[in-house]
């Protein structure tokens, strides 16, 4: 592998996105040589650290990675801080000097990467002043990666687009959705774009329903006080949900390359139909977790947890059926649904095929019903594969028809040496890649799609629905299928 030359200079350094992601990251890259000899890490934040005690909280954070204690030494050589005041800008001329220093140091031939791990509400200031304090280089490269939020609605984003593009043209600028850099969610073109038997089926002739599935078991945790103002509708679909959508919904792109996939999936995102308020009402439900139980555990609500109001009408849950306006999926829904304290953690996607015109076995067999659907699976995690559900003859006398399912996972040793969606991601900026990151285009579109629902909501005088902790989310969502004559797949 080659050894990328950069300078990271991480704002937020001590945050708690930069020790669980950000260093385990780089320093898997850093063992598989993608970096090695040419690269320094800047970490900024408020507090004042010593460059050792910031390496002591770096090698601290890769433990889990079981680095040798020389693995440790080189590696957090790497590492300095420097404490930073974001709105200060002559502390941008003490942190542009260092810059300096360790690009001559380390050779880093002017290469720049941005990193931006703290709350959006600084990224306009941050990114005017690497510009105006020459912080960004006139050689090499100067990329800047910023974490979600992108705004709270499409007029935040669009403001705080204007305020990045001030100092950064669009491709410099990588926008993280971490679901992207996921195995399985780039699986999706692999099994689009790679199987005819797929693809020449991939449309409303033949497709019943599209099923998206982001459960997760947890509930807020800590980030009470964020996610009580963002809720699950901003938190999930406004980003990962829309975003795999686009990736189901596109048309082939020519060749894979960043721009070809980037058109056809803003194409996708502008056929997603922008409801009005009344039929927000019909087409997309939401919920809030209360008490429940799950085994043995049980779990306090929503209203109970850290940093919540407790009159609080944020959603945990939502489910939602988006429809996609083009030749190719006219008619087909697709139902997406993500919720906090749910049964499991799982992601998954299920493409239901309509099932056969008629039932020929109809008499022959015990059962008189339509065929069970055949349905393509795509298990994104916990576990990583495929699988496909077949209808087959049940062996013996008669003629009963009885389901079979091929299913192929990743086993366990080839997730462990997978690489993880940051380490991917962070690479991919290393090498000017950006097809895995969300352009301005798509940010705008997804915005406008949710805008309207979270607006609707904020009308609604009615309490929110609640389901119980350890369930599947509010009966609603069920409802939402079953008045269409569907259900939700969900198998282990
Ligand atoms: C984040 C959300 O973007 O994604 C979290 O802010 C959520 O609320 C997380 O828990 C889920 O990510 P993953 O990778 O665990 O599925």
């Amino acid at each position: 592998s080659q050894d990328n030359k950069a300078l990271f200079i991480i704002f937020g350094g001590t945050g708690d996105l930069a020790k669980r992601k950000l260093y385990p990251s780089l320093f898997r890259l850093f063992r598989k040589g993608n970096i090695n000899k040419h690269f320094a890490v800047i970490g900024t934040a408020r507090r004042e650290w010593s460059d050792d005690y910031f390496r002591e909280i770096v090698a601290e954070s890769i433990e889990s990675l079981q680095p040798t204690q020389q693995e440790i030494t080189d590696f957090t050589s790497h590492f300095y801080y420097q404490a930073h005041n974001v709105n200060d800008t002559a502390e941008y001329q003490v942190l542009g000097d260092l810059a300096n220093r360790l690009d001559e140091e380390y050779q880093l031939d002017g290469n720049r990467l941005f990193y931006l791990a703290m709350a959006p509400r600084f990224f306009g200031t941050i990114s005017k002043h690497i510009k105006s304090e020459k912080i960004m280089t006139e050689n090499g490269f100067s990329r800047l990666i910023i974490e979600k939020p992108f705004g709270t609605d499409y007029e935040t984003a669009e403001l705080l687009n204007n305020e990045i593009g001030a100092a950064f043209k669009e491709e410099q600028i990588f926008r993280i959705d971490h679901y992207l850099g996921k195995e399985m969610v780039q699986n999706i073109s692999a099994v689009r774009f790679g199987n005819n038997i797929f693809e020449s089926l991939w449309n409303h002739k033949y497709i019943e329903s599209v099923q998206i599935t982001l459960a997760e078991s947890l509930g807020v945790e800590e980030r009470g006080g964020y996610y009580d103002q963002s809720g699950a509708l901003k938190d999930m679909v406004q980003n990962h949900i829309l975003q795999v959508v686009s990736l189901l919904a596109m048309e082939p792109p020519t060749i894979f390359s960043e721009e070809a996939i980037r058109t056809e999936k803003i194409n996708a995102l502008k056929a997603v139909r922008v409801y009005d308020e009344k039929e927000v009402l019909h087409a997309v439900v939401r919920g809030q977790y209360a008490e429940g139980k799950l085994g043995d555990n049980s779990f306090a609500s929503y209203k109970d947890e850290p940093g919540v109001e407790e009159n609080s009408q944020t959603e945990t849950f939502v489910a939602a059926k988006f429809m996609i306006d083009n030749f190719r999926w006219a008619g087909v829904p697709f139902y997406v649904r993500t919720g906090k304290r749910l049964t499991e953690k799982g992601t998954r996607i299920n493409i239901v095929f309509k099932s056969t015109p008629i039932n020929v076995f109809r008499e022959a067999s015990n059962d008189p019903a339509d065929l069970p659907e055949n349905i393509l699976t795509i298990y994104i995690q916990p576990t990583e594969g495929f699988s496909l559900t077949l209808n087959g003859k049940e062996i013996g006398d008669g003629f009963n028809i009885d389901p079979v399912k091929l299913d192929y996972r990743h086993s366990q040793e080839n997730l462990d040496n997978s690489p993880e969606a940051y380490e991917k991601l962070i690479l991919d900026c290393l090498k000017g890649d950006a097809t895995n990151f969300t352009h301005w285009d798509e940010v705008a579109t997804s915005w406008k799609i949710v805008d309207i629902i979270r607006h609707t909501w904020d009308k609604e005088t009615t309490p929110i629905p609640t389901y119980p902790a350890g369930s599947m989310g509010p009966k609603c969502a069920f409802d939402l299928l079953e008045s269409d004559g569907h259900k939700w797949v969900w198998e282990p």
